[in-house]
């Protein structure tokens, strides 16, 4: 087996470079060419005469997806990336990536399309929970960790989206407008550790432009990737994000999917046969391809970095034991943990409140979507810890907006008898293709189902109440559908799209319904027709949903009735959070309010009982107005296929709640100082310069909920003696100590946080700015000596190069940014 130096070096050709050379010589420019685009939707194009097969890539980021969305092929359910930067543990970060890479070779995946390191700079933006963090320090350090976990494990990661990719708004043409210096400093900060620290072998270009030129095409992505961090893995395009074949000249590899207007055949050839593109380029970019495919073992004669994955562990297990470790306990008065279940004072009625609580968000929507076996929600986990207890269930308030699927035990296919639904492409009243499928929210995004040669997709299906009365049944879909119940046409309308096409069809669909009288235990029939049309941007590619709406219950009637279960209780969880409609790609939020009436439920709740823990089911900031009146709070994301597992593990206390915030979390939207998603004129512009995040919340004076770095654990703790090297130049490294001791009676997790500040300085330097942490865990009364090292590179500020002004800065050692618990000075020079 070769290692991961031998594949991977920069540096002066060596026999690795020399015989990928050797085999870029036998192609001809034709297969050259070929080499650049996607083959389809997910792979690259094979080389039979060198023994090139073609190489697999899936999204990604939190678990991985495989060739075709269908839960036919599920797939381990990772929490979501704001789950796990709250860890705040590169290990664990490592074992995640791991965890992706046993799940892409099992896929026959050779590239996955994570980790997603862009920066919450908004917490508007939609794809906040697939983000790691507002500070680059944070998201570096655990991007390093995934990327090194996948790739020692033979598996490409693909750090995206580069760059300045962090809200979703006219996601494919919009410009970011920003310095230089905020680049450095910030956002590319990220990508620079995946790529100098651990060696990422490709990296996907954004869509949206970079001071007015396209990401595909810019200078970017030759410097600093190439040119000054030494990458030598291929960038490949986000989703049609290659535009031109200018893009060929620029140092982006591969453009995906295949077809690629401009790059597959015609155009991209002749402009390297007139010399426009040069044939070094086209021989640089395949030279990298070859090299991608002789480390992931796609190239016959070399040897992979790992043919089979060797960190493999219980992937079940590890979905829990993250989930568990990211999730952030920001207020508990001694509510938490509850008795344990095998304690006398184990709580023996309990109230589980939520849509969430049932219906529980496990992932963030869009490319990132993987489809899991199965869920654990809050109910069944708190069900499974409490198996003596009555657990008494109550919705509280609707969360759910648009269609939800028909969950499978309700419907039975006709032709199989089996539960699920048959779904065939029609092409001229004739059936092409036929699926048998055990879920109502479909998507095809690569596979063999005809996509392109249907012009209809017909669904049947029999669907079953559990209980007698009207059910909201219908379609999330924009074209036209038409719907039968029992040969009853009930529905007939041409949706139209909202927003851009790949966003409003397919990860944001409009929905359709009617109200359907049903009988407990008798079964309609239910035949759906969809007339296909083509997407321009994305051919072949199609998704359609059916099944229920949210009927129109009375809000006062549902907050009642959960207040009687909370009464009743000993102890009652609320479990609150977003939907589909406010989290996810293709668009971004538009308020930071829960949804729906879930602010009343809470108060409601309180007031009925005190004991109330609140779990905030939601992967980037919400509003909670009624945060000081409960007795808990529990922020856990998006919490995997383990998550109501893990959430009951840390109620009764089996595990701490190791999570620390990697995100600011705000009281309101309203105060929020940088806001903004929405270009102006087709840009916008990053006017803050380096100040996000908590630099922007320590710089406006403005208190928010909950500090960046806050979080409780269950045990109590000190850290004295702080030091750190007093000295430091260019090159060199601080390396900060300090004893941790935990003083309480139980074992526990506590995170040393270390940031910088300089007092005088010519440069518009943030307030305080993260430069190292380390988590600690020790059990009861155990002390430990835990050391820090920072980079002289976190001193520095870009000013053209990087630039070391000499003085003091100060080193603040504490548990968020804002506790601090001692400090000490250290000299730059
Ligand atoms: C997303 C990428 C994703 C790609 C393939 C794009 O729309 O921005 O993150 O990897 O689709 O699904």
């Amino acid at each position: 087996m070769t290692t991961v130096e031998n594949l991977g070096s920069a540096s002066a050709p060596e026999p690795l470079d020399e015989r990928i050379d050797a085999l870029v010589g036998r192609l001809s420019t034709e297969q050259k060419a070929q080499l650049l685009t996607g083959r389809d939707f997910w792979t690259t194009w094979p080389v039979d005469e060198i023994g090139l097969r073609p190489m697999l890539m899936s999204d990604g980021p939190s678990g991985v997806r495989g060739e075709v969305w269908d839960e036919r092929d599920p797939s381990l359910n990772l929490p979501s990336a704001t789950a796990l930067s709250a860890s705040w543990d590169r290990a664990i970060a490592k074992r995640y990536g791991a965890a992706a890479a046993v799940e892409a070779r099992r896929k026959g995946v050779d590239v996955v399309l994570g980790p997603t390191i862009n920066l919450h700079r908004s917490p508007l933006g939609g794809r906040h929970f697939e983000a790691f963090s507002e500070d680059p320090v944070l998201t570096g350090d655990l991007a390093a960790s995934y990327v090194a976990g996948v790739q020692e494990n033979g598996v490409a990661a693909t750090p995206k989206h580069y760059v300045a990719n962090d809200y979703e708004t006219d996601r494919f043409t919009a410009s970011t407008e920003v310095s230089d210096r905020a680049l450095r400093e910030l956002y590319l900060l990220a990508f620079e550790k995946a790529v100098t620290e651990a060696h990422a072998w490709a990296l996907m270009s954004s869509y949206n432009g970079i001071n007015g030129v396209t990401a595909s095409e810019n200078d970017l992505l030759e410097t600093p990737l190439n040119s000054e961090w030494g990458f030598d893995g291929i960038v490949v395009s986000d989703w049609t994000g290659v535009r031109s074949v200018a893009a060929a000249k620029a140092s982006q590899d591969v453009a995906m999917p295949g077809p690629n207007p401009w790059w597959s055949e015609g155009p991209l050839l002749e402009a390297v046969r007139s010399g426009d593109v040069p044939m070094a380029a086209v021989d640089r970019k395949v030279h990298r391809i070859l090299t991608l495919a002789a480390r992931v073992g796609a190239l016959e004669g070399f040897d992979a970095v790992a043919a089979t994955p060797g960190n493999v562990e219980d992937g079940i297990a590890f979905v829990r034991e993250a989930e568990a470790e990211g999730t952030v306990l920001v207020r508990n008065t001694g509510l938490l943990p509850l008795a344990g279940p095998d304690d006398a004072a184990a709580p023996t009625r309990i109230a589980v409140i939520g849509h969430n609580a049932d219906q529980a968000r496990t992932q963030g929507g869009g490319s990132a979507t993987v489809v899991p076996s199965s869920v654990v929600s809050p109910l069944d986990g708190i069900r499974a810890a409490y198996p003596a207890a009555t657990v008494e269930y109550a919705i509280g308030a609707v969360v759910q907006e648009g269609i939800a699927e028909f969950p499978l035990s309700t419907i039975t296919n006709p032709g199989t008898g089996e539960p699920g639904a048959r779904v065939a492409f029609v092409r001229d009243g004739q059936e092409l293709y036929v699926e048998d499928r055990q879920a109502t929210a479909l998507f095809w995004f690569g596979g063999d189902a005809p996509t392109r040669e249907a012009d209809r997709l017909d669904i049947t299906t029999t669907y079953t109440a559990q209980s007698t009365g009207t059910v909201r049944i219908g379609i999330g879909a924009a074209g036209r559908s038409r719907m039968w119940v029992d040969d009853e046409l009930v529905l007939d309308e041409d949706v139209p799209y909202e927003g851009d096409q790949l966003g409003a069809a397919f990860l944001n669909p409009p929905a359709r319904s009617v109200p359907v009288r049903v009988t407990e235990g008798q079964p309609v029939a239910i035949r759906i027709e969809h007339d296909v049309v083509q997407d321009e941007t994305l051919g072949g590619v199609l998704a359609y949903q059916f099944g229920t709406e949210p009927s129109d219950d009375d809000p006062a009637v549902l907050i009642d009735a959960a207040v009687a279960a909370a009464r009743a209780a000993d102890v009652a969880v609320v479990v609150v959070g977003t939907n589909s409609k406010v989290e996810s790609e293709g668009y971004d939020r538009t308020s930071l309010a829960l949804p729906g009436h879930q602010d009343e439920l809470v108060a409601a709740v309180v007031a009925a009982n005190p004991r109330t823990v609140v779990v905030v089911n939601a992967g980037s900031p919400v509003e909670m107005p009624w945060r000081d009146d409960v007795a808990a709070v529990l922020l856990t994301w998006f919490g995997g296929q383990e998550y109501g597992n893990a959430l009951a593990d840390v109620l009764t206390g089996a595990r701490e709640p190791g999570g620390r915030l990697p995100t600011t979390w705000p009281v309101a939207m309203a105060d929020v100082p940088v806001l903004d998603v929405t270009p102006v004129d087709g840009r916008v512009s990053y006017d803050e310069g380096v100040h996000i995040g908590y630099r922007a919340w320590l710089r406006a004076g403005v208190t928010p909920a909950y500090p960046f770095g806050h979080g409780l654990g269950y045990t109590n703790w000190t850290i004295e003696d702080v030091t750190a090297t007093p000295s430091v130049r260019a090159g060199g490294e601080v390396v900060v100590t300090a004893v941790a001791t935990n003083t309480g009676d139980r074992a526990g997790k506590q995170v040393v946080q270390v940031y910088a500040s300089r007092e005088t300085s010519s440069v518009d330097r943030p307030v305080r700015w993260l430069v190292g942490f380390a988590p600690v865990r020790l059990d009861a009364g155990e002390s430990t000596e835990v050391s820090v090292r920072v980079p002289a590179r976190a001193f520095a500020h870009w000013d053209g190069a990087w630039a070391y002004e000499p003085g003091t800065v100060t080193l603040h050692v504490g548990t968020s940014v804002v506790d601090e618990v001692d400090s000490v000075e250290v000299d730059v020079s």
